[in-house]
Formats: C-alpha cells, sequence, structure tokens
C-alpha cells in the first residue's frame, strides 16, 4: 500500500532525502511516485517559496538520483503509489495540490467519502485536476486558510481531517510555511527524530525537539539517520515546525477530534539497516529464501512465560479465533489442523477481511490470535476494532516490531524474521508457521517436545538450502515456465499449503495456480486436466502417504505431469523435489521449495520476483 516519506530538518537536500526514502518504501507500491519540495523564496535559503512538484510513472528504483534536479530546500514530501482510486499515469500520481497549488498532500488510505467532498468543494468553484480520492484533502485544507483564518495549517489539516471518513495517513505542506503537519487514522505514520534531546530522561512527552524530523509509514525510510521513534496512534495528528530560535525543530502532538495536546512517548527501536540489503543474490525474494537456514530457529528463540500465557488463553477461551489475510491466512488456517493433531484442540480460522461475520460469536471468553507479517493489514487492524468492541482477547504474531497489532495486542509473539523486503512472503511465513506449531505443542502441555522437533526440522532445512537445491528447482521450473495453468494439492496441514504454494506461484510467476484439498480434485478440478498439466502434490511419508499417491495416480491417469514433493520418490512421480521427513514440521519444509520455484519460473518468465505487478506487500486499505 503507498508509502509516504517527508522531511523537514536541517539539512538542505531535502529533495534527495526524500527520494532516497521512498526507495526504501517502493514495496509499499510501485505504480508511481512523486515529491514536492519547499524551495526557499531568497537565493540565500530564507523562508519558504513555492511548491515544487515532481511526479513520475513507474517504479522510483529505475530511476537513478541525476534523474532529478533538487534544489535548496529543508522541507520535502514524498510518495510511493498503489493505485486504488484513478488509473495508473501522471496526473494521479502524489502528491496532490490544491487548486491554487498553495498545498500539497500525500495520503495512505482511502477516503470514503470522497464523491461527497468533492462535490461540496466543486460548488465552491474548486477545479480537479486528478481522478484520486486524495484531491480533496489538499483542497479542504486550502479552503480553511483564508487571509481571515488564524488557526494556520495546523488547525486547517484538523478540520480536514475531522470531515473525512475510511482510513487515512497524510502529510501536508503549505506555500510559505515551514511546516509539516500531519494526521493519521487507520493507516501507518511513524515520526522518527534525529538527534532527539528530551529535557529530562521521561520519554513520555508532548513537545519533542530535534535537529530534524521524519514523517514515514514505515521505518526504513529513515533507518539510516535514527532509530528513535514515535508512533502516531489513530485519531492522533502531528505538528513539525521550527524553534523560536530556529536552531532546531520542534514536533507538537494532538488529538484531531479536539486539538488538544497528547503525549507520546519515544521509542528507541533496534532494527538493523544493514538487513534490508540485497547482498550477493539476484533479488530480495531469493535472499530470504535463503534466509531460512536461520530464521526457523530464530523464531523458536520466544520468551517461554509469554508462549506458555497465550496457550493457557487458548485453552481457557470459548471460541479461539486465528485470523490473517494473504501468505497469513494460509499460515492461520494450518492451525486448525495442527492443533486439532497435536493439541486435540479445534480452532476456528478467518481471513481477517471475514472476521466482521462472526461478530454474534463474539465474547470475553473469545480469543483472537492474529498473524501478520507487517502488522498493518487493514482487515486485520478492523479485525482488532472488532474484538476490542466485544472484549475479546487478543493475541498477536507479528513480524514488524512496534507496528499496530504489536501495539495493539494483548500479548505479543515476535516473529523474528528480520525485515522482509520481498512483496511475496518467504521467511516470515516459516517463522509463522514454527510459531503456531509450538503453540499447537505448548497447548498439549508439550513445549519442550515441540521445540526438540522444531529445532531438528530447522537443521534439515539448514541443510537442505543450498545452491544445488535451487539449481534442481530451476530446471524443473524451465521445464513448465510456459504453462497455462498448474495445480497443487495436499492433505491435511498440507492443505493450507497448497494453497499458499498457489499465491506464491500466482504472486510472482503470473501462472494461473491454484491449490486443492487432496481428495476433492476427483470431484470437480479434474475436469482441468489435460496432457501434459503440471500437479504438484504433497505427499506425506508416512500418515495419508496411501491416499494422496491414489489421488496422485487419478491425475497421472489424465496425462497431468506429477511433481511429487516428498521423503520418498514414487514411480508416478515425473519429477521428484526432496524434502527430509520431519513429522509436524512438514507444512515448513514442504513450502520451502515451492518458493524456490515460484522464484525460478518468475525470472525465467522475465518477472521482476520482489515487485509483482499489482500487488503492495502492506496492504492498508480495506
Ligand atoms: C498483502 C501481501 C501478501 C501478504 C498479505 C498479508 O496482500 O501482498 O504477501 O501475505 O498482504 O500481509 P501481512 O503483513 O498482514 O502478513
Amino acid at each position: 500500500m503507498c508509502g509516504i516519506f517527508s522531511y523537514l530538518g536541517n539539512q538542505s537536500n531535502a529533495g534527495k532525502l526524500v527520494v532516497e526514502g521512498l526507495k526504501k518504501l517502493e514495496y509499499r507500491g510501485y505504480d508511481s511516485f512523486g515529491f514536492v519540495e519547499a524551495v526557499p523564496a531568497t537565493s540565500s535559503g530564507q523562508g519558504n517559496g513555492k511548491l515544487k512538484l515532481t511526479k513520475k510513472v513507474g517504479k522510483i528504483s529505475e530511476f537513478p538520483l541525476s534523474t532529478f534536479y533538487f534544489p535548496i530546500s529543508n522541507l520535502a514530501l514524498g510518495h510511493t503509489r498503489w493505485a486504488t482510486h484513478g488509473k495508473v499515469n501522471l496526473r494521479n500520481a502524489h502528491p496532490h495540490l490544491s487548486a491554487d497549488g498553495k498545498v500539497a498532500v500525500v495520503h495512505n488510505g482511502i477516503v470514503e467519502n470522497h464523491a461527497e467532498l468533492r462535490k461540496e468543494l466543486q460548488k465552491k468553484g474548486v477545479k480537479f485536476a486528478s481522478d484520486t480520492d486524495t484531491e480533496v484533502i489538499p483542497n479542504l485544507i486550502a479552503s480553511y486558510l483564508t487571509p481571515r483564518f488564524t488557526g494556520g495549517l495546523r488547525e486547517a489539516v484538523r478540520r480536514a481531517a475531522k470531515k473525512l471518513k475510511g482510513r487515512f495517513a497524510f502529510v501536508a505542506a503549505a506555500e510559505g510555511a515551514e511546516k509539516l503537519v500531519a494526521a493519521r487514522s487507520g493507516s501507518p505514520l511513524i515520526v522518527g527524530i534525529e538527534k532527539f534531546y528530551p529535557k529530562s530522561d521521561d520519554r513520555l512527552i508532548s513537545k519533542i525537539d530535534g535537529s530534524a524530523f521524519f514523517i514515514a509509514s514505515d521505518v526504513p525510510a529513515f533507518l539510516k539517520f535514527t532509530r528513535d521513534v514515535v508512533y502516531l496512534d489513530d485519531g492522533e495528528m502531528v505538528e513539525i515546525e521550527p524553534s523560536p530560535k530556529n536552531d532546531h525543530f520542534h514536533a507538537h502532538f494532538f488529538e484531531i477530534e479536539n486539538g488538544k495536546t497528547v503525549k507520546k512517548r519515544v521509542i528507541s527501536i533496534d532494527w538493523k539497516s544493514g538487513k534490508a540489503e540485497k547482498g550477493d543474490f539476484a533479488h530480495f525474494m531469493l535472499k530470504e529464501i535463503f534466509e531460512q537456514k536461520e530464521t526457523i530457529e530464530r523464531a523458536l528463540n520466544q520468551d517461554e512465560r509469554q508462549i506458555e500465557k497465550v496457550a493457557e488463553l487458548i485453552r481457557k477461551s470459548f471460541g479461539a479465533f486465528f485470523i490473517g489475510c494473504g501468505t497469513a491466512g494460509k499460515v492461520c488456517a494450518t492451525a486448525e489442523y495442527l492443533f486439532a493433531k497435536i493439541a486435540r484442540r479445534h480452532v476456528n480460522v478467518i481471513f481477517g477481511s471475514e472476521f466482521d461475520t462472526q461478530e454474534p460469536f463474539l465474547t470475553n471468553k473469545t480469543l483472537l490470535i492474529a498473524v501478520s507479517q507487517s502488522g498493518e493489514t487493514a482487515d486485520v487492524l478492523e479485525a482488532f476494532k472488532i474484538a476490542k468492541k466485544r472484549g475479546v482477547r487478543t493475541v498477536g504474531v507479528v513480524n514488524v516490531e512496534g507496528s499496530s497489532v504489536a501495539r495493539h495486542s494483548d500479548v505479543v509473539l515476535p516473529v523474528n524474521a528480520g525485515m522482509e523486503k520481498a512483496v511475496a512472503s518467504t521467511k516470515a511465513t516459516t517463522a509463522q508457521l514454527a510459531i503456531l506449531t509450538l503453540l499447537a505443542y505448548a497447548v498439549a502441555g508439550k513445549l519442550d517436545e515441540g521445540k526438540q522437533m522444531l529445532a531438528e526440522a530447522a537443521s534439515q532445512i539448514n541443510d537442505l538450502l543450498n545452491p544445488r537445491y535451487s539449481e534442481h528447482l530451476e530446471k524443473i521450473a524451465r521445464k513448465i515456465k510456459n504453462v497455462e495453468s498448474l495445480y497443487i494439492i495436499g492433505k491435511a496441514a498440507d492443505y493450507p499449503m497448497a494453497l499458499e504454494a498457489a499465491i506464491k506461484l500466482q504472486e510472482v510467476s503470473y501462472i494461473h495456480a491454484e491449490g486443492f484439498a487432496a481428495g476433492e480434485l476427483k470431484h470437480g478440478p479434474l475436469a482441468l486436466i489435460t496432457k501434459g498439466t503440471p500437479l504438484i502434490a504433497f505427499v506425506p511419508a508416512e500418515e495419508y502417504r496411501a491416499d494422496v499417491l491414489s489421488n496422485v495416480a487419478e491425475v497421472k491417469a489424465r496425462g497431468g505431469r506429477i511433481i511429487g514433493v516428498s521423503a520418498e520418490n514414487d514411480e508416478l512421480f515425473d519429477e521428484w523435489i526432496r524434502v527430509p521427513n520431519v513429522g509436524n514440521a512438514q507444512p515448513i519444509v514442504n513450502i520451502i521449495p515451492i518458493q524456490l520455484l515460484a522464484y525460478h519460473l518468475a525470472v525465467l518468465r522475465k518477472n521482476n520476483p520482489d515487485l509483482p505487478r499489482n500487488l503492495a506487500k502492506s496492504v492498508t486499505v480495506k
């Protein structure tokens, strides 16, 4: 979902700094990008004059810094777009300016009442230049900023924010004002503070001093400069402006509703910026697949008291719901099988976007366990709102520390996979799977047994992931790279993995891929099998092996080309992808070769595996 990044501080290359930061947020959207720089009114660099706008269609990573001319400026705001309202073109790219060109806004979210607001503004004579919902925001702000208005940019932004329905995070700047004002309701917004100097050790403060401030959708944009951050919460806004002596900058925090000051906590995060580099790998996706050599082990490194606490919450709950979206939703779906088998316990699984349908069953005995890599997925956050309303306890299994899910969960189990950059999730997926498996063991009262079993699986994965294995998958990819469709089957916890395998293949190879429960194939999808149609089958080593092989035979008899993912070869297989036999950790192991297969298919089909078309890593709209 769109990425926002803005800067106000003591450096005079704000535009360049914002473009560099936006490059780190590209995973949030890559249809177009743009930025505004406040250009000083005088040649000696004093005062803020006009807003200079630059926009481009395409991926920001494809534009070297030399493409741009950066004037002297200490204030800039930028945006990388994942289109929602309005086609991908230059006029719909952000930032958007008010019709008089005096207010600039970058926005992430959806203004649900944009049509109504647009009509109101049009009646007042405002001419719109884009098809976006966002454009109403700078125009609303500008409509308050009349010569008689004494509230300034902050009050104009507050009034505009109060009129918006939907989810939003936006940053505004105005001609002639050395200020950034931002507001949040639903979409993430984080303030980074360079050279943070509190007057005391108390980090809960309403006014913060710093040499420079950043406002971004995510931390990587400014990690190079600072680790001191303030997370804006829903309904809050921030104003950044120079100190009276003009020797540093202040940030003040307010409530959108009534303009009252709010106290915020400055947090020092311990992200490592180095982790976001590709190193020797051609793509982040491949690097992250290989990082699974260690990330599964890291996921097991949980505070045992926290795991036991969650296990107790599950045992005591009347209705435990695992929720997630996309890949995380498929991870959740394995819980149904893992908990049944390991802990003899029924749990509910539902996509984040469907959770509202369960509201009649939610009580203060219900438990919500949200699985999310980013911790910012709008559908998951909506589920949290419903949960809170009903007094439901919440647990977050989340990778991004400090994210909304992490901050709003009663208990957090950190995924510890490190920053995941490729849009298609890989290392976060297997780490989440490991945690849910561990949790099932904890509920069964067998945490140590679970840990041992998973540690053994992690070491087998370490052995498996080597260049030869990747080459083997590449060879298979070459054989199937031109197929129109392929299918994946699995039974029990391998069934959700068949669904996850399908997503992985769809996301980066753009081949039509579908996953089925192995036994379901004969009830319809078998009609789709013709000579040479590839079928990837997760064939268990022991339990259910015979069942799944029967389903495979049915496809083979109709000319299907069988790619068996199994600890042992079988005469039905045209291709064999070897995986170790790791018992209840099998779903974790099985998905890894398919991640590699998807990666190689993407590269062979000349797709960018890191930035698949039409997608974004973090989807912060409903
Ligand atoms: C988006 C991404 C998917 C991801 C899903 C859930 O759709 O493209 O890769 O699985 O969001 O994201 P989360 O951050 O909540 O795990």
